[in-house]
């Protein structure tokens, strides 16, 4: 059985958040006094993520990734590592990569596909300044062990107008220097006071600033995922995520579970299905399941731009709570 909606789309691709934590402050994403995180007993415990999972791949869904808040701000997580690595051929993590310097062995173990570690600024000061914490160097300390250990890693960085972008020459060459692939992201504007309208820098115009230092710069074919890919002397590559512009939509297998259990086909759609109340619903059967996450599918929009549309624009969002 598979995950289709009306645009031709078919959805193989879950991102889970497992927690709205963080232990970052990053002003993009966060006020710096932190937001009202969900109570614990209002978020999804591992053996509901375990059995909703199992739902979903049975549905089609190949690929999960951890995301939050910061995954590994969670008690146990290497417990759902391990379950979701036993259920789907593709577990990937995003992360800020202060706290996993523990599960560096964990990550090897169960063979992790991917670990995108958001790092938006290679030097401390600025560090500091994006995410209010001062922990650059404990993060350049763990993406370089990870590069060593042989686990595939890709590094995110937010882009910010005169924040970070007099930045992204420098990433690209880290990138290539370490041989590990760079995404710029466009900032989102999610609320009116996140101060990221003002920030915005178009995927087109990062796009251009590479092209100014590196000439070889070249766009391959779109594969589907969520970034324009290039190439630079077609060796390194270079992601860049339209999060904003959302030029990728027509192609996107993604859906998101939140932490508190709702079902979301885009990151930008506020309502949702929520499978918290049918897991603890001791009436519904896995079936049962099945059809709401098929009916709740079949929904998606055809773009971010008209989910968007149907926002109400004073409530509070951040992708912690989405599940970036
Ligand atoms: N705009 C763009 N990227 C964001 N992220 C978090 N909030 C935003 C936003 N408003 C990024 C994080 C991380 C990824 C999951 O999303 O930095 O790399
Ligand atoms: Fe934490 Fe990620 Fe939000 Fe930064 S962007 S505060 S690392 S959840």
């Amino acid at each position: 059985m598979k995950l289709g909606d009306t645009h031709n789309r078919i959805a193989r691709y879950l991102r889970i958040g497992v927690t709205d934590r963080c232990n970052l402050r990053c002003r993009y994403c966060m006020p710096a006094e932190g937001i009202d995180f969900a109570h614990r007993d209002d978020i999804l415990s591992y053996e509901e993520i375990i059995r909703l999972a199992k739902v979903f791949s049975d549905l089609g869904v190949d690929k999960v990734r951890l995301t939050g808040g910061e995954p590994f701000m969670r008690k146990d997580i290497d417990v759902l590592l391990r379950s979701l690595s036993d259920v789907f051929a593709k577990v990937h993590i995003t992360t800020n990569a202060t706290l996993f310097s523990d599960h560096i062995n964990l990550l090897k173990e169960i063979e992790i596909s991917g670990l995108n570690i958001s790092i938006d600024s290679l030097d401390r000061d600025r560090f500091f300044m994006i995410t209010r914490r001062d922990s650059y160097a404990l993060v350049m300390k763990n993406i370089l062990d990870c590069i060593k250990n042989g686990i595939p890693t890709k590094l995110n960085i937010v882009v910010m107008k005169g924040v970070n972008d007099m930045e992204i020459i420098d990433f690209v060459r880290f990138g290539m220097e370490h041989n590990v692939e760079v995404r710029f992201i466009e900032a989102m504007p999610f609320n009116d006071d996140d101060g990221n309208r003002d920030v915005y820098m178009p995927a087109t115009e990062i796009a251009e600033m590479i092209a100014g230092e590196f000439p070889s710069l070249q766009k391959l074919v779109a594969d589907g995922s969520s970034s324009e890919k290039y190439t630079i002397n077609g060796k390194q590559t270079v992601g860049i995520i339209p999060a904003y512009s959302r030029s990728l939509c027509s192609s996107c297998d993604r859906i998101r579970l939140t932490p508190q259990g709702e079902l979301l086909n885009c990151l930008y759609a506020q309502t949702g299905t929520n499978l918290l109340a049918m897991v603890r619903d001791e009436k519904v059967s896995d079936g049962d399941i099945q059809q709401a996450i098929v009916d709740s599918v079949i929904l998606k929009k055809r773009s971010g731009l008209e989910e968007e549309a149907l926002i109400d624009k004073n409530a509070f969002r951040s992708m912690t709570t989405i599940g970036g």
